[in-house]
């Protein structure tokens, strides 16, 4: 597939490259052997994003997945159990990591675009079993939610959530590879979602553009553990600070500007919803993320992506008959205005062709 002829890259936030400003950054960086816990760098990252989630202590990690296991690991012991959405990512896009790196099963209830209801949790949860049935210990929440589309979740069902686990013993993990996207677009504090849970995961390496990284925080106590654990999963890293300095460059320069994903998110959703009536619900479009049912337009979802590559986008199916696309800040107002004249013109042609005469 020849980039060069991509026009607008809507695959991913995940394909960012960093720019030389951040490549200063990481040339620059202070480092030292990260493993003895030496490279300043990276611990200047680790304190911050906690501070910015209201926790005591982070640990790096070299992504999100990695990330996420290790909160797994922390909370629920092998034979034990975690509950989430059936569209997770922690349980659809780790390839059985929790099974496999855990020893611990998983069971799922189904959602509405990935929208968390603390409701579906209590339902699903089972504590106090003895030895009877698998008892649940971990709840994950994922904000923004990717599959649902970039779906912003309530922090009031969090913390209903928060309390009815409380009172059952239950660990919370939340999954906020796009936990910026979520603050951006409704103001909440970071750390206000942030502190609803024992463990969070942040990605530096999706929306806020660097080339790898994400963090994980909670209690000094569960960080220190789970140094252990990253250890143990092959993520101990040396002078790592290089790493470490792209994720506080793009801190200081990159969480702001997702309102610009958003808002071009937004234009391109009005305007192919406009082409093609019924192929975008715009109530869904939340953050950087538009799921177009492309099948409403006559196309299956491999045709239509084909097609659109063709002209120079590229996106992603999700179904058999819905596509994503995905805002970063890789596609500006011209990659978006080229984008909305390649969409829009495809979504129209099928439905003309489908049309009754
Ligand atoms: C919601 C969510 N969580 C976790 C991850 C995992 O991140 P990584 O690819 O760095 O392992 C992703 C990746 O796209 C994601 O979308």
């Amino acid at each position: 597939m020849a980039s060069a002829a991509i026009r607008a890259d809507l695959l991913s936030d995940t394909v960012t490259r960093p720019g030389v400003a951040m490549r200063e950054a990481m040339a620059t960086a202070v480092v030292g052997d990260d493993v003895f816990g030496e490279d300043p760098t990276v611990r200047e990252l680790e304190e911050r994003v906690a501070g910015l989630l209201g926790h005591e202590a982070g640990l790096f990690t070299p992504t999100g997945s990695m990330a996420n296991q290790l909160g797994v690991r922390l909370h629920v012991k092998p034979g034990e159990e975690l509950v989430g959405d059936s569209l997770a990512h922690v349980l659809r896009a780790e390839l059985g990591a929790a099974a496999i790196l855990s020893g611990i099963s998983s069971r799922t209830w189904v959602s509405q675009r990935g929208r968390f209801r603390a409701a579906d949790a209590a339902e699903l949860m089972i504590t106090g079993v003895g030895p009877y049935q698998v008892c649940t210990a971990l709840v994950i929440v994922e904000n923004t939610h990717n599959f649902g589309g970039g779906t912003i979740q309530s922090l009031d069902e969090i913390q209903r959530a928060r309390e009815l686990t409380r009172e059952r013993g239950v660990a919370m993990h939340l999954d906020g590879a796009r936990l910026w996207n979520a603050h951006v677009a409704t103001g909440v504090p970071l750390d206000a979602y942030g502190r609803e849970f024992d463990t969070v995961s942040v990605c530096l390496s999706k929306g806020l553009g660097a080339p790898v990284g994400s963090v994980l925080v909670g209690s000094s106590d569960a960080m220190a553990e789970a140094r252990v654990w990253r250890k143990r999963f092959g993520g101990g890293m040396r002078q790592v600070g290089i790493l470490a300095a792209a994720g506080l460059w793009a801190l200081d320069h990159h969480v702001d500007r997702l309102a610009l994903d958003h808002a071009r998110a937004r234009r391109a959703a009005e305007a192919m919803g406009a082409a093609a009536p019924g192929a975008v619900d715009l109530s869904t479009v939340e953050t950087n993320i538009v799921i177009v049912d492309v099948a409403a337009a006559g196309w299956p979802a491999p045709d239509f992506v084909a097609a659109a590559l063709a002209r120079g986008v590229r996106t992603y199916a999700v179904g058999p008959g819905a596509v994503r696309l995905v805002w970063h800040l890789e596609v500006d107002d011209a990659a978006t205005d080229h984008a909305i004249d390649v969409l829009t013109a495809l979504l129209s042609e099928r439905r003309s062709d489908s049309d009754p005469a």
